[in-house]
């Protein structure tokens, strides 16, 4: 790991230099393929234009989790101040535009930031948006896979750390790996620590059909876009456009599938591999869980993290628990 203090931005950059991926990636994504039912994890979403269309799709009307813990954020400020206490550093999980944070800092106050993120680029632009606009805090920045085993940044004062992990994106675990990432935090975290979370809540089945399905096709070509990915990057052979967006909610398991549906019989060719489709066949895409708040209290416990607050908004649509590493 290196460290260099950037005076201009003010930013304290730690390099835990997470691995070159691209190989292990199309290892993941050809495992995927060949498996019955087939199957890609969410995280190949995310190329630059995955990642334009995932901000697209929050500002959707249908898509309620943005706006809504946003919301929650903003109106909840000062409680959230109270619970955290001071001298907090607040370390950002995934931070990526550390926007939501932003709706939290002049509250609480923490002494320093640490956003982590594995995109080098985007965490440095950030964090130094972030530096300047809040002169009094002291922000950090270390590339790295947090969802890998990782630990701390040396030379980093962090007397009260509290990790925040907004966006629900814990949803996008099955519950067993949910609790598995949980435990890799209790492990990184000293004793004492918060862990401010954003959970989607378990509700209406139109409301959550709706959020995956919004009218003007943004997660459709969200889920699509991932084709495009894999003819482009992946050295595939197929049409797009022989595949539908197909999103709907599994009440059994509380969760979103989001999957693409082959319109035809077809074989298709990826990174030099052929893959079959029967027509009505599916790459299952992803799943984003929802929980009840005594659902995630349980599953939290159960990772060693005790329940200190919760908060909602008035049409429990989303929650924000704050936990503490026992
Ligand atoms: C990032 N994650 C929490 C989003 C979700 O709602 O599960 C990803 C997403 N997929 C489709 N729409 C949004």
């Amino acid at each position: 790991m290196t460290m260099m203090p950037n005076a201009a931005a003010a930013v304290r950059f730690h390099d835990h230099q997470p691995p070159a991926t691209s190989l292990s990636l199309r290892d993941e994504l050809l495992q995927g393929l060949r498996a019955s039912p087939k199957t890609s994890s969410p995280k190949f979403f995310y190329d630059l234009r995955g990642s334009e269309l995932f901000d697209l799709i929050c500002v959707q009307p249908e898509y309620y989790p943005t706006r809504t813990e946003e919301a929650i954020l903003r109106d909840a400020a000062g409680d959230i101040a109270d619970v955290v206490g001071k001298d907090a550093t607040l370390i950002e999980l995934g931070s990526g535009a550390s926007r939501k944070v932003r709706l939290l800092l002049e509250a609480v106050r923490p002494t320093s930031y640490l956003g982590i993120d594995i995109s080098r680029d985007f965490l440095l632009n950030s964090t130094r948006r972030l530096a300047a606009d809040y002169p009094w805090l002291d922000v950090h920045a270390a590339c790295a896979d947090f969802s890998q085993r990782m630990t701390l940044p040396t030379g980093m004062a962090c007397e009260h750390p509290v990790a925040f992990f907004p966006g629900s994106s814990i949803g996008n675990f099955a519950p067993e790996e949910a609790e598995s990432f949980l435990r890799g935090l209790h492990s990184l975290l000293p004793s004492g620590s918060g862990l401010l979370i954003g959970v989607d809540l378990i509700k209406d089945e139109a409301i959550l059909n709706a959020a995956y399905n919004d009218a003007a096709g943004v997660t459709a070509a969200f889920n699509l876009n991932l084709l495009e990915r894999l003819r482009d990057e992946f050295e595939g052979d197929l049409d797009p456009a022989t595949f539908s967006h197909h999103a709907f909610y599994d009440t059994a398991h509380s969760r979103i599938e989001m999957h693409l549906v082959s319109n035809v019989d077809q074989d298709i060719r990826v990174a030099g591999e052929i893959f079959h489709f029967e027509r009505g066949e599916t790459l299952h895409t992803e799943n984003s869980y929802k929980y009840s708040a005594d659902g995630f209290r349980t599953l939290a416990a159960r990772a060693g993290f005790e329940s200190r607050a919760l908060w909602t908004d008035p049409d429990r649509l989303f929650s924000i628990h704050y936990l503490l590493r026992a």
